[in-house]
């Protein structure tokens, strides 16, 4: 039995989608409408902030959530390198430096510790990564803004509070592989601060409030009309999608997925999302191939982490040993919304067949 890497569709919803972006087309209203507006104020709703603001993808986010919140030339950001690439691209895009730092591999998200060994006083940011839909811990009062990267997050939390709601800001990107998708590029900033939701929603239309002054330069950045039609019929899904998801983790382990790797480890407090299923093991690659004969999907993802890409070469970093531990020994297993129990036992018995 084939099992896909990401065990998700949209079929069911084909028919809500369709008359949803039929009812943009009929508007012939397409950028900065009803629908974008409809969206932010649901969304921000479900997260528990006060304000969402619409732009065309996640790595734009963070660059304008970035400048909505002061950073600038030469400020530094606190980033874990063990990231999706964007993540680090995107402050470099704000003109600012990226600073590595490093990740628990067991959880293959910061620390306390972690983040407060790259402080400096150039500082202006930091900006924690929830990734594969863990969510990182509590950081403590660092004394400068937190800007979630919660790209993969949605419908994630800790303690409570959603991810996208814990710090200062955070940013999401609605790719169509991720936990809340659309039917493209979107992605949204958060913040509950009137003045910083201001400024994004500023920055995202060229630096202006009005169409007629520009005071700053800026993005041509929107969410687009179609987009927030779709985002607004899938939103009401997100947590029974999370649910499935969580459901689909139980049964890895129930089945004895953690006799043959180390099974992905939510953070204190947080009840893990699952956008991916990362379970580590040191011979990732060769399991990889296994499942693959089998026609299992299997990836590892970030084996070159950000700061060792050519891109990056301008910016220096520590050793970072955690980071190059997740970084090969990490192996993303199927998951997805519609990943049923026989096929986890087939992914189960690949594991095992390549461990005995
Ligand atoms: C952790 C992380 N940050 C940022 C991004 C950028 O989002 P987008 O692809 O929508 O620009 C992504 C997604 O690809 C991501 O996974």
């Amino acid at each position: 039995m084939a099992v896909p890497l990401f065990a998700t569709t949209l079929e069911r919803h084909h028919a809500r989608l369709a008359e949803a972006l039929s009812r943009v087309v009929e508007s012939g209203h397409y950028i900065l409408g009803p629908e974008v507006e409809g969206f932010e104020a649901e969304f921000a709703r479900y997260l528990g902030a006060r304000h969402v603001v619409g732009v065309a993808n996640g790595t734009d986010a963070i660059t304008i959530a970035l400048r909505a919140l002061g950073v600038g030339h030469g400020d530094e950001v606190v980033v874990p390198s063990y990231t999706f690439y964007a993540s680090v691209e995107a402050i470099a895009n704000a003109g600012a430096t990226p600073v590595f730092c490093d990740v628990d591999p067991g959880s293959f998200c910061v620390t306390e510790a972690t983040v407060r060994a790259a402080l400096t006083p150039r500082t202006r940011a930091v900006m924690p990564v929830h990734l594969f839909g863990n969510v990182a811990p509590d950081l403590g009062d660092l004394g400068v803004p937190v800007l979630e990267d919660a790209a993969q997050a949605a419908g994630a939390g800790r303690d409570g509070i959603r991810a996208g709601a814990m710090a200062h800001a955070a940013t999401f990107s609605f790719f169509p592989s991720k936990n809340l998708p659309c039917l493209g590029d979107g992605g949204a900033i958060v913040t509950s601060s009137d003045e910083v939701a201001e400024r994004a929603r500023t920055l995202r239309f060229h630096g202006s409030k009005d169409k007629r002054t520009f005071t700053e330069v800026g993005y041509n950045s929107r969410l687009d009309e179609l987009q927030a039609a779709a985002l607004r019929v899938l939103l009401p899904e997100l947590d029974g999608w999370v649910a499935a998801r969580r459901r689909a983790a139980a049964a890895y382990e129930r089945e004895g997925l953690g006799e043959h790797v180390r099974l992905p480890r939510a953070v204190d407090g947080a009840t893990h999302a699952y956008h991916l299923y990362v379970v580590r093991s040191g011979a990732a690659d060769e399991l990889s191939d296994t499942l693959a004969e089998r026609g299992i999907g299997a990836r590892g993802y970030y084996r070159v982490p950000a700061h060792r890409q050519p891109a990056m070469r301008d910016f220096t970093a520590p050793e970072l040993p955690g980071t190059e531990e997740a970084a090969r020994t990490n192996l993303a297993l199927p998951m997805g919304t519609q990943l049923g129990d026989e096929a986890i036992r087939e992914v189960v018995a690949a594991c095992a067949s390549r461990s005995s």
